[in-house]
């Protein structure tokens, strides 16, 4: 069974596509940023400029890619895009900045990820929207300019750090998504059983809500999973007693943890008495890449409490302990 808390994209089926919503004022939840965004792109069509460059970051399933479409299409542009990994050689990324029209707008997922050589090519692109690259021999290379039409890139990360700055600055608008709250989730699993014209009850719908990680993308996918589960076992209305059932059996708890968030924390109280400890030591020690643990894991487990950075590396905290049911003793 695939792990319910894994967020990559493999998973990014026609469900998540189905779901998506596609105006701000669909979007659930993130005020600020909508709000923020909203002004912006009324003003951009106002003055008929293209909207400043937009970078969005945050960890994984918070919806960059849904807001980029929604800017996007709030802006009545078309939207062409393109990810960070994919991009290997200059010529890639300067295909895809020839092929952009006028307005139109230029999503980059995973943007941390372009090569630093070729990230160059982007900072005459967004700045003076020219393109330049370098054509011929070693011996007799020259570079040449290409006027590019006026357009807005998005660019999605899920480590803004990671950035160069040169890069970072030239984004006009810059957007930290973050986790939602429960009753946001709750919304979020109220709207899915709406467009899945999947009825679900409210205490059905809060505890979706509580148990997904702050994060919409959980909470549609463990809906799924709870769907299944009231098909063949249930009364055709998704209610809490189906709803507990299928999370127990899915193996997330109350806190939305699941089996890799106790593996983390546990190895951490066993292996190295509670912390401080590198990230690397935890990696190794749990089988997990370190980015995955600082991308995935790690943001939620810090947000809700359970573990703290310190100068010294990671500790698990008391809250922690008791979550567990592991006796805490105070260093
Ligand atoms: N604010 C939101 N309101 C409603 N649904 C959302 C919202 N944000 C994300 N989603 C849902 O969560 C899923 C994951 O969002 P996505 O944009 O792919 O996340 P990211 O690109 O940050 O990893 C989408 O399919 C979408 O249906
Ligand atoms: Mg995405």
């Amino acid at each position: 069974m695939d792990r319910i808390v894994t967020v990559d994209k493999k998973e990014e089926d026609n469900f998540e596509q189905n779901i998506r919503p596609s105006t701000l004022s669909e979007y659930i939840g993130q005020s600020e940023v909508k709000e923020n965004l909203s002004i912006f792109i009324e003003a951009a069509k106002m003055r008929d400029e293209p909207l400043d460059h937009v970078l969005l970051y945050g960890p994984p399933g918070l919806g960059k890619t849904t807001l980029s479409h929604i800017i996007a299409n709030e802006l009545g542009s078309n939207i062409k895009t393109a990810s960070g990994p994919s991009i290997e050689k200059s010529g890639d990324l300067a295909a895809v900045l020839s092929n952009l029209e006028e307005g139109d707008v230029l999503f980059i997922d995973e943007i941390h990820r372009i090569p630093r050589f070729i990230e160059e090519i982007l900072y005459s692109a967004m700045e003076d929207f020219t393109l330049e690259i370098v054509v011929g021999t070693e011996s007799s290379s020259r570079s040449i300019k290409i006027d590019l039409p006026p357009f807005t890139l998005i660019g999605a990360t899920t480590r803004a750090g990671d950035l160069t700055s040169p890069l970072r600055d030239r984004f006009g608008i810059i957007n930290k998504l973050n986790y939602y709250t429960e009753d946001e989730l709750k919304q979020i699993a109220l709207r899915t059983s709406r467009v899945l014209d999947c009825p679900i009850d409210e205490d059905a719908a809060s505890e979706l809500a509580r148990r997904s990680r702050g994060t919409p993308r959980i909470c549609n996918r463990l809906f799924k999973r709870v769907r299944d589960f009231s098909l063949v076992m249930g009364k055709g209305v998704i209610d809490l007693e189906i709803t507990k059932h299928a999370l127990d059996k899915l193996k997330v708890d109350e806190l939305g943890l699941d089996e890799t968030d106790y593996h983390l924390l546990k190895s951490i109280i066993e292996k190295f008495n509670g912390g401080p400890v590198g990230i690397d030591a935890i990696a190794s020690s749990i089988g997990e890449e370190q980015t995955t643990i600082e991308d995935v894991y790690e943001p939620y487990l810090l947000q809700t409490g359970l573990l703290k950075r310190t100068s010294r590396g990671r500790m698990v905290t008391e809250k922690a302990y008791k979550h567990l049911g592991i006796d805490y003793k105070e260093k």
